[in-house]
């Protein structure tokens, strides 16, 4: 799960499909393609909601998203367009590419970019709470499909 900071929407993303998706069988982590909040908790407004809904993403700690991540995950979602571009230009070739997806393709809504928070209220948490969880369902159904 990628956004820009890696604290306030990826780390939402991969805090809800943990808690849909079998530990044992899924490594699900999250990055941002910007080093600017490196070590950093999550944002507290994405702790708190997430907490709204029983998920706990305290133990999670900002990175950068890496060349290396290519290889070590089979799908890249990204939250949005300037996210998909970013993560891009680090590609080597057209299995790379072929990873990254926006992660609201996955709903039928036509919104194609989930909301930046970072610069709003807490509302806009609780609407990107509730966006990346239908994607979650949805990518939680295609994952279980593809292994079984
Ligand atoms: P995120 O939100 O990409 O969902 O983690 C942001 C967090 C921090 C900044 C921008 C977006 N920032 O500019 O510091």
């Amino acid at each position: 799960m990628v956004c820009l900071g890696n604290i306030c929407r990826s780390p939402l993303a991969e805090g809800i499909l943990k808690s849909k998706l079998p530990k044992q069988s899924f490594f699900i982590d999250s990055a941002g393609t910007s080093n600017y909040h490196i070590g950093e908790l999550p944002d507290k407004r994405s702790i708190d909601v997430a907490k709204k809904y029983g998920i706990d993403i305290t133990d999670q700690r900002g990175r950068q998203f890496k060349v290396s991540d290519f290889d070590k995950f089979d799908y890249i979602y990204v939250m949005d367009i300037s996210n998909y571009q970013n993560v891009i230009k680090l590609a080597r070739n057209n299995d790379d590419i072929n990873k990254v997806e926006l992660i609201l393709n996955e709903l039928d809504s036509g919104l194609k970019n989930v909301p930046d928070p970072y610069y709003g209220g807490d509302s806009g948490f609780e609407d990107v709470f509730q966006l990346l969880n239908q994607a979650c369902d949805r990518i939680y159904n295609k994952v279980l499909k593809n292994i079984s």
